[in-house]
């Protein structure tokens, strides 16, 4: 089904156009209202208009109003303040909206885009076996709701996990797996029980013995010039690697595979050719020994261009040049129309350089979309980046241990008499949710302050709070079998509704604004707007119930709000499990 929005902001345009007089055509720009006191939706777009007629804005809302009939639609409009027209939905529009989604199918009446896109999303990313860290957490859950919220409205997603592969750690460890290798005997050495603790013992030689050092920056040598042997090891490690990050993302319930593995490495024999290229262009130059290409507009601090560096003087290549390469491919070979990079804010200069180096070179012409979304830190209770008591960097598995282990210390607490298999499906369903959804519903460039307490807390906008909403619904209906209601064919048969309370009414608009968040949240990949979205849509489900009985509603009354209450679960399931990737309980 269309967004209301949409349709609203077709119809008021129509109806401005003639009164545009010849000053061209001003989209209408109809939005959710900003306070429900003042209806469901706003025009702004007409004192735009005003202004470019040079007249008053009240004066032409009036004669827009006029024009305009929305009458199947909409209440009569009001003009307000300097010049916005505020529309309020009839009841009876929405009571057939919802029976049109009552009979849809899914629940959700949203429709497809028209123009499906092919939509490139490089996230997680992480650099492969150093550890993994909470660092690379924000990359990994909002990157993962990006995709889902845009293969949900249609576009075709194409996941990219470009881990950092080819960096010079290879060589300290490709050097150390031998060392070992050297003091055991047969092929254990292939096993890497815990790619975490090797990577700090490799670390620990590398950083105290002088010999350890020298041999293994001779190994990424030997690794770059493809040395068979060390490429092997290399091998080993990377494989370890990816199959440690594989189990995170399972715990994370994150949609990356490891077929959307695509590292630096992937791209090592392009470099020359990107180099090449870029010269031939006469786009690259030599500065201080370095190959650098020197976009406009950027400027060091005194003033001067500022390179993107893409060989060091060494000859060896950066992460830039690796960029440029997987950038290119992306287009030629994946047909991206947009590439999204999620990764944290620190890297804004480098991705703006990037895609100014990118289209100067002509690799992604403008009707191709390159994007940065960007986030901020998370922060401990103190206020500075999320360190553990010996400073170290938290790794992101035992963070969500514990986060789980509080998650059933509330269970065990709450509901005792659950069978255990039952406790941890609800702990981990909630503990790892709450890590999630305290992630995606604050807004992503902003920095945050990492608490459980809150996160896990059964009030406020929290994941425990959507899935009790949710459990909540499932108990209702639960009620009503054992009362012998048939749910399914009360509804199926729904040919009319009786919308009167004001609580169902708010709640049934509600309902149907759910498309507009997607498309909102996808749109600026700011998924805080969904979360916000359903937090709203529980907190209207609980003024509802609180006003409204169910089950012992009277019989004319009863299906309507048996529509409200499968509809709001089948919303918050819907947005929980395939938007956010996060689990939902029928008990809590
Ligand atoms: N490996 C990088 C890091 O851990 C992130 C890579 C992001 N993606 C990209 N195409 N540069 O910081």
């Amino acid at each position: 089904m269309r967004l209301i929005k949409d349709e609203l902001e077709e119809r008021v345009s129509e109806a401005m156009k003639p009164c545009a007089a010849g000053a061209g055509i001003c989209p209408a720009i109809v939005q959710p209202a900003t306070d429900p006191k003042f209806g469901d939706y706003q025009v702004n777009g007409v004192m735009a208009l005003a202004k470019k007629m040079k007249t008053n804005p009240r004066n032409l809302a009036e004669e827009v109003v006029k024009n305009l009939d929305i009458s199947d639609v909409c209440e009569p409009p009001e003009v307000a303040g300097p010049g916005f027209i505020n529309l309020r939905l009839k009841a009876t529009f929405v009571a057939g909206r919802l029976l049109r989604i009552n009979k849809d199918g899914d629940g959700l009446g949203i429709d497809k885009a028209a123009e499906p896109r092919t939509v490139v999303v490089d996230f997680s990313s992480p650099n492969i076996a150093k550890q993994m860290h909470v660092g690379h957490l924000r990359s990994t859950i909002i990157g993962d709701c990006i995709c889902r919220m845009l293969k949900f409205l249609g576009h075709k997603v194409i996941r990219q996990n470009h881990i950092g592969d080819w960096g010079t750690q290879f060589g300290m460890l490709t050097y150390y797996l031998d060392d070992l290798r050297l003091g055991k005997t047969g092929a254990s050495y292939l096993e890497i029980p815990d790619i975490e603790e090797f990577y700090k013992e490799a670390k620990k030689l590398f950083d105290k013995d002088a010999e350890f050092a020298r041999r293994s920056r001779e190994c990424v040598v030997k690794l770059q010039s493809g040395e068979k042997h060390v490429l092997f090891n290399w091998q080993v490690i990377r494989k370890q690697s990816i199959s440690y990050c594989q189990r995170l993302y399972d715990t994370l319930g994150v949609t990356l595979t490891k077929n959307d593995v695509r590292g630096e490495s992937e791209y090592r024999d392009d470099l020359p050719e990107v180099i090449a290229d870029l010269k031939q262009k006469g786009l690259a130059v030599e500065s201080d020994g370095a190959i650098c290409v020197f976009p406009p507009g950027f400027k060091n601090k005194q003033g001067e261009p500022l390179p993107f560096i893409i060989q060091k003087s060494d000859g060896a290549y950066l992460y830039a040049t690796t960029d440029l390469a997987a950038l290119r491919y992306r287009v030629s070979e994946l047909k991206a129309n947009a590439i999204i990079y999620v990764t944290d804010a620190r890297q804004k200069q480098h991705f703006e350089m990037l895609f100014a180096t990118a289209r100067m070179a002509g690799w992604a012409s403008d009707d191709i979309e390159l994007r940065h979304v960007m986030f901020g830190s998370i922060l401990g209770a103190d206020g500075t980046p999320l360190k553990t008591r010996e400073g170290e960097n938290v790794k992101l598995k035992e963070l969500l241990d514990e986060a789980v282990e509080r998650a059933k210390a509330v269970v065990e607490e709450k509901n005792p008499e659950l069978s255990a298999e039952k406790k941890d499906e609800i702990a981990n369903a909630v503990g790892i949710g709450a890590v999630k959804y305290a992630d995606l519903s604050n807004n992503r460039t902003s920095d945050y302050v990492f608490s459980f307490d809150k996160m896990l807390a059964m009030d406020g906008n929290t994941a425990p709070y959507m899935q009790y909403a949710y459990a909540r619904i499932k108990s209702i209906e639960r009620k009503a079998r054992s009362k012998d209601v048939d749910i399914e064919t009360e509804l199926a048969g729904l040919e009319s509704l009786n919308l009167t309370e004001p609580a169902e009414l708010d709640l049934a608009k509600c309902l149907l604004r759910y498309g507009e968040s997607i498309q909102a949240a996808a749109g600026d990949c700011r998924p805080n707007y969904l979360t916000g979205y359903l937090f709203e849509l529980a907190q209207k489900f609980s003024g509802f119930y609180t006003n409204c009985p169910v089950l012992g509603a009277e019989p004319d009354k009863r299906p309507t709000r048996l529509l409200l209450c499968d509809l709001t679960a089948k919303t918050i399931k819907h947005g929980l499990r395939e938007l956010l990737g996060i689990e939902v309980v029928k008990q809590m």
